[in-house]
């Protein structure tokens, strides 16, 4: 089932995706029936209900990494972009993780703050000691052209990280350092993209004090993808097995810091590959409000599945409440697992488990039957503001 059956949606016409009735494009007849048996185990399987392969494109993420190195190093970036007090970065969903991400891992490296602002326009105070960084990757999305719009109005310091449409024409009109990347399909399948390009775009300005490399990052994720690979059984495969155990229940992640960052990501890829309800929680605030939301409604207690990321370097005091949560919910709270993470620094740490998410994510999608790659109700509703609106939003 997907989400246009779902939700009842029947004019042909507005549903992006819907088979052409004298091409047969888009048929998505080749999805198979929920009551069939399925195993994460068989190739056949895997790309019959994963066809555009989003497996492939998860595990092509050490790829996007280098990649975005080269795209980055290319860029001619006048020193002056660093000079600022703040970075705000302008983007959404899938284009809007990449930075946040980015600064988690930076932490108390970054030397100025960084502001993901994930709305229409710029947030408050940004001034002329602001660069604006506005990431998209179709470079189409309204509230991220309605900021960078209103930067270009002030004359505010902006680089821009698109594969193309309308911000990367009014980026190339105005002469404005471009970091353009070319890869079709899903923003959230160009991760490595929009971890690598910030990473990069930031250190080359000097804005984040001695950055982990890249490289090493790289590194650390090649073994990390291979035990998580559609090849390895899923008695050998720890995304599998995470992914078979919350089949049917709705996760809920954890993380503190970095971790947060992750456990952000990792419910968007539940939402948009595995059309799946999921929640995440930032540590230690959950602590005062989520610990005592597990009672009702009492039908529910068995729905969640909680996984708690942990840090290696986690501050002690965080690691203690992990433990005294431990102690109380322990017995109560059966259906959940811990997963930490691995790697030599942060941004290794990040991407390793950032990786694994998306594997569990897309493996849970199988599990549901449901093809991970289109977002219909997402490119429904794009579709359907873009008609209302029928503007520029660059003020091109
Ligand atoms: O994952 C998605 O498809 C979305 O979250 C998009 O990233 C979001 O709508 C913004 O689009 P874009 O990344 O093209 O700016």
């Amino acid at each position: 089932m997907d989400a246009r059956d779902f939700f009842g949606y029947k004019n042909p016409d507005e549903e992006p995706g819907r088979p052409d009735p004298d091409t047969g494009e888009g048929d998505d007849s080749r999805v198979p029936l929920f009551e069939e048996a399925v195993t994460l185990d068989d190739a056949a399987t895997l790309s019959r209900i994963d066809p555009d392969d989003m497996l492939g494109k998860v595990a092509g993420l050490p790829r996007q990494l280098a990649q975005a190195r080269r795209v980055a190093a290319s860029v001619e970036l006048p020193a002056s972009l660093g000079d600022v007090e703040t970075v705000v970065v302008l983007a959404m969903g899938g284009s809007a993780i990449g930075a946040e991400l980015v600064a988690a891992a930076a932490g108390e490296r970054l030397r100025v703050p960084l502001i993901v602002h994930r709305d229409y326009g710029l947030p408050a105070g940004a001034g002329e000691r602001t660069l604006i960084v506005a990431a998209s990757h179709s470079g189409e999305t309204a509230e991220t052209l309605s900021g960078f719009a209103v930067a270009r109005q002030r004359g505010l310091p902006t680089a821009v990280i698109t594969t193309g449409g309308r911000l990367a024409s009014a980026a190339e009109e105005a002469r404005l350092p471009l970091l353009r990347y070319r890869l079709g399909g899903q923003p959230r399948a160009a991760i490595g993209f929009g971890v690598g390009l910030v990473h990069e775009l930031l250190s080359r300005l000097d804005l984040i004090s001695d950055p982990d490399s890249l490289a090493s990052a790289v590194s650390a994720l090649e073994p990390e993808m291979e035990r998580m690979a559609p090849s390895v059984p899923t008695d050998a495969n720890p995304a599998k097995q995470l992914a078979w155990a919350m089949f049917g229940r709705m996760p809920i992640v954890y993380g503190h810091g970095l971790m947060s960052a992750v456990a952000h990501r990792w419910k968007t890829q539940f939402n948009e590959n595995a059309k799946a309800w999921a929640a995440w929680e930032p540590m230690p605030e959950a602590n005062h409000n989520a610990i005592e939301g597990s009672l009702n409604p009492r039908e529910l207690g068995d729905a969640p599945y909680i996984v708690q990321l942990r840090d290696p370097e986690e501050p002690a005091e965080i690691a203690e409440r992990y433990r005294v949560v431990e102690e109380l919910l322990g017995e109560r709270a059966t259906n959940r697992s811990e997963v930490v993470a691995e790697g030599p620094n942060p941004l290794a740490r990040v991407l390793t488990t950032v990786a694994y998410g998306d594997f569990v994510s897309v493996y849970l999608a199988i599990l549901y039957q449901t093809d991970p790659t289109p977002v219909t109700l997402l490119a429904m509703l794009k579709e359907r503001l873009a008609r209302a609106a029928g503007s520029d939003p660059t003020g091109a």
